[in-house]
């Protein structure tokens, strides 16, 4: 769907982590992310390895937070890397932003949008 964008990790509110939810919080090195609001189907590169992602940007109007953030929900790793380069590529858009009612609204939707990526690269989901 785009290109390959390059980042460093950096730390977010450490607020995913409680919902069940970390992630990986980027800097873009040198760009903009060139699309709209919303979450999206990634591959990320670490270290050479590629694992499967749901990103989201936006405001995080549930949090009545302001500042875009590009933050990154990987489905099948564990290990803190803040401060490593990582790139990813964006594969497909899953939905538009949402401004939740509250964070179980918000972690119900996630779990939702987490089969809509096993269902994308045609896993199984337990
Ligand atoms: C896949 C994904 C989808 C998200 N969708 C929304 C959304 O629709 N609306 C919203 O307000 N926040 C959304 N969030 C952002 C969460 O609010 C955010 O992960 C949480 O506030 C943790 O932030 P932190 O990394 O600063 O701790 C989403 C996050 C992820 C990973």
């Amino acid at each position: 769907m785009h290109n390959i964008f390059f980042g460093t990790v950096i730390r977010g509110r450490g607020k995913g982590k409680k919902m069940g939810f970390p992630t990986i919080n980027i800097k873009l090195v040198n760009c903009e992310l060139p699309i709209n609001k919303g979450v999206y189907v990634v591959w990320v590169t670490i270290n050479n390895q590629i694992f499967k992602g749901m990103m989201y940007t936006g405001t995080r109007p549930t949090f009545e937070l302001q500042k875009t953030t590009i933050e990154i929900h990987l489905l099948d790793y564990q290990e803190n890397i803040y401060d490593m380069q990582i790139s990813f590529q964006i594969l497909h858009k899953i939905r538009e932003e949402i401004h939740f009612e509250n964070v179980g609204e918000l972690v119900r939707q996630l779990h939702h949008d987490k089969e809509m990526v096993y269902k994308y690269f045609g896993n199984l989901i337990n």
